[in-house]
């Protein structure tokens, strides 16, 4: 991935990050995803009154994806005001559509505080391999 890639990936994450919905927060998270095809998938957190059923931007944006039919992913990126990484939960979502999805993790300034892979992100995942098939 080029330097000029991760910038306009990480421009869609923090552009779509103005649309975060966090009133309870106001901790503002914007993803973009890229699937193998090229499109894009933005997705931003959406919080709720009653708080666990919050949804974390990345999982939006992969839901985003996977219910338009892309289920191959080559990149995110996670855009906050201090570089956050992805929770637990989104690690794992993340794991069931591929170990080699690179993810971006930078801050608003367009600075990029890790780059990995969700295999470095979630050693040991538990993945679809895991299960039995018949
Ligand atoms: N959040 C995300 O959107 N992604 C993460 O991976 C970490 C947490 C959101 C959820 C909640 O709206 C806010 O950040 C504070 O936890």
């Amino acid at each position: 991935m080029t330097n000029e890639e991760r910038q306009y990936l990480i421009g869609f994450a923090n552009e779509a990050r103005k649309r975060a919905y966090a009133p309870y927060s106001n901790y503002r998270v914007g993803a973009a995803l890229r699937t193998k095809s090229g499109r894009i998938y933005t997705g931003v957190n959406i919080e709720s009154a009653a708080y666990p059923t919050t949804m974390c931007a990345e999982r939006v944006a992969v839901y985003k994806a996977v219910s338009e039919g892309e289920h191959e992913f080559e990149a995110i990126a996670v855009v906050t005001d201090n570089g956050g990484t992805p929770c637990g939960s989104c690690r794992q979502v993340l794991a069931e559509f591929g170990l080699d999805t690179v993810v971006i993790i930078a801050d608003a300034g367009g600075k990029i505080h890790h780059e990995m892979t969700v295999r470095e992100l979630l050693p040991g995942a538990f993945t679809p391999d895991d299960l039995p098939r018949t």
